[in-house]
């Protein structure tokens, strides 16, 4: 998606600007450009084009002095990708950029009669021609009538010739952060990693409010011109963790940094051996007298609740729905007020989660977020929000983010399962201290990952794959298919092995890599004999188990054994191994894993 970042102070802005955008690439982009006040003047000057970031910088000039500027990376949706439609926009006085969709453009070009007058296809030009058209000297006013007119979703970055040094904004959906750091000035972003080395301090920029930046500060006003404060928060994490520090992308780091996530967001919720939220401000009551449990989500943090439903669904004996975001706003929800509805996502900005958890809120007070960033809109628009503490997941293949929601699921389901009495205490208690133990069984996966790299070597030339498994490994094996197919570009499928007979398994031949996860017991000689089916029709087969050898070695062609742990843990393992078999999948074949094509962050627009 779309990444915005404005700065107004006392340093060069250019520089600010285009390291931000930068730091903004893991959202996903196709060109970029800055617009700045020429120095001391009331002139904005823009620099646009089609392409990376690195091409934006070579149309700069390193000599710029500006101190004020607007920047921002372009995920097309409306027009291709030419210099025309990259953002900033110019019309007249003004100059913006915009990450969303404005859904009336058709009818305000009418409106302000803007045929032919338009140097783009693009409905943020179209916007800033409401905004110029509505501006009479007066920054705010004009912005308020004009977002009175606008349809849809914005987040709006603003400059007006002839106010040098100031910067507004404005959002509706899209997501914006800001701060005002005395020393270095005022900042504005998509999100907090564009300029953490500044401040890590930031809020949340309120829906419908007007920020002016300056370099002494920033006001903050609703449409009615009432000043508000704005609530700062603070984030533990500083600009290396928003860096690679030595790793060769992200991706890989974020899966190296899966231990200290999980062990940083289930420590604090761990109180005397047992599940605790009370740090969370979410009551016993969310919980008390539920009957049943929708689980709401995209992509990864979908298949995260996948994985959370079967061990709940198996260990409370509650219904546990999986909706996907995008088709449960468009069906007749099912939910009462005694459903729990957990939604889940790592940016806390994905529009068809957000608009379904606004959608479960008209149905049930109890709604709870599993978020990864503080502040999101989900976050701040659920009842009751846990955060996860993963820290900033910059590879757009999500990894750790992964591996911290299920283990939030998990403690959601003991925590269940102490108050509906459905668990023993003690069982609680043996299950929590083994639960304390999995990033030491993650951290000795992460030491197969040169072992896992070689059989990696193995899938690159593939076509099609199969992940397939049983219970908790089927569900694990959607997550596994995803990882590969988004950052190899591999088609990948994920299947119940046990369903494989009743069709698909036509399109099993020789040497179609079948990565087979076989870690449940209880059906642990079922998936074998579904592996034996697949192995006959000439499967590469790479075997995922717990056993530490294979005597019969016509079962696969390549064993990865994992560490012993008991059964409904080892999705902690199992996920590492199949994200770092995706992620050398993908190097192999020469592909940037933390920006792989087509691909955002974070998916702000339906
Ligand atoms: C997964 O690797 C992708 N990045 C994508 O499926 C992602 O999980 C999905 O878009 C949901 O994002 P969210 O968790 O930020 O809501």
């Amino acid at each position: 998606m779309c990444g915005i970042i404005g700065y107004t102070g006392r340093m060069a802005a250019q520089n600010i600007l285009l390291d931000g955008l930068q730091r903004l690439e893991y959202r996903g982009y196709d060109s970029a450009g800055i617009a700045f006040f020429k120095e001391n003047t009331g002139h904005i000057s823009v620099r646009k084009t089609a392409g990376k970031v690195m091409d934006l910088r070579a149309i700069c000039d390193d000599e710029n002095l500006s101190v004020c500027g607007i920047g921002h990376s372009r995920w097309a949706t409306h027009g291709g990708v030419t210099n025309a439609n990259a953002h900033p926009h110019k019309v007249g006085d003004v100059v913006l950029v915009h990450n969303g969709i404005i859904e009336n453009y058709h009818h305000l070009i009418e409106k302000y009669h803007l045929m032919g007058q338009l140097k783009s296809e693009t409905d943020t030009e179209v916007a800033c021609a409401v905004i110029n058209a509505n501006y009479n000297g007066n920054p705010e006013e004009a912005i308020k009538k004009a977002v009175s007119e606008l349809k849809g979703s914005f987040a709006f970055c603003i400059m007006f010739s002839n106010h040098p040094g100031e910067v507004y904004a404005i959002r509706n959906v899209s997501p914006l952060v800001a701060t005002y750091a005395p020393q270095n000035g005022s900042f504005l972003a998509s999100d907090l990693t564009a300029f953490i080395e500044y401040s890590n301090k930031y809020f949340v920029l309120p829906e419908y409010h007007i920020l002016k930046m300056t370099k002494d500060g920033i006001t903050l006003n609703d449409l009615d011109g009432k000043t508000v404060e704005p609530e700062y928060m603070t984030v533990d994490w500083d600009v290396s963790t928003a860096e690679k520090n030595g790793y060769n992308h992200f991706m890989i780091k974020e899966i190296h940094e899966q231990p200290d996530a999980f062990e940083r967001t289930v420590g604090p919720r761990i109180k005397d051996g047992m599940p605790d939220f009370s740090d969370d401000n979410i009551p016993d009551s969310l919980f008390e007298g539920i009957k049943d449990i929708t689980v709401i989500a995209c992509g990864t943090a979908m298949y995260a609740g996948m994985v959370g439903r079967t061990l709940i669904q198996n260990k409370i004996g509650l219904p546990v729905k999986v909706e996907i975001a995008s088709e449960f706003r468009y069906e007749r929800p099912t939910i009462t007020k005694d459903t729990l509805v957990i939604v889940i996502s790592q940016s806390g900005e994905t529009i068809d989660t957000l608009e379904a958890l606004r959608l479960a809120k008209s149905r049930t007070d109890r709604t709870l977020a599993v978020v990864n960033v503080k502040g999101s809109t989900i976050a701040r628009e659920s009842h009751y929000v846990m955060y996860t503490h993963a820290g900033p997941e910059i590879a757009v293949a999500s990894t750790k983010a992964y591996t911290v929601q299920v283990a939030a699921l998990y403690l959601i389901g003991a925590r269940i399962g102490v108050l509906s009495g459905e668990i023993e205490n003690d069982a609680v208690r043996e299950f929590i201290a083994k639960f304390r133990q999995v990033p030491e069984h993650i951290k000795s996966v992460l030491q197969m990952e040169d072992t896992i790299r070689m059989y990696a070597n193995r899938m690159t030339n593939a076509k099609d794959t199969f992940f397939i498994g049983r219970a908790l490994d089927y569900t694990l094996s959607m997550e596994g298919a995803l990882k590969l197919k988004e950052i190899s570009y591999i088609h990948a499928e994920a299947y119940a092995a046990g369903e494989l007979k009743h069709g698909t398994i036509a399109l099993i031949s020789e040497g179609v890599p079948v990565i087979a996860i076989a870690t449940q017991s209880n059906v642990y000689s079922k998936v074998i004999s579904n592996i034996r089916e697949v192995k006959a029709r000439g499967a590469y087969v790479i075997l995922v188990s717990k056993d530490q050898e294979i005597e019969d070695n016509t079962v696969c062609d390549i064993h990865i054994p994992l560490p012993d742990i008991d059964d409904e843990l080892t999705v902690f393992e199992s996920v590492v191994v199949l994200q770092i078999l995706a992620y050398y999948t993908s190097v192999g074949k020469d592909i940037n894993p933390d920006q792989p094509r087509n691909l955002a962050k974070s998916v702000t627009v339906e």
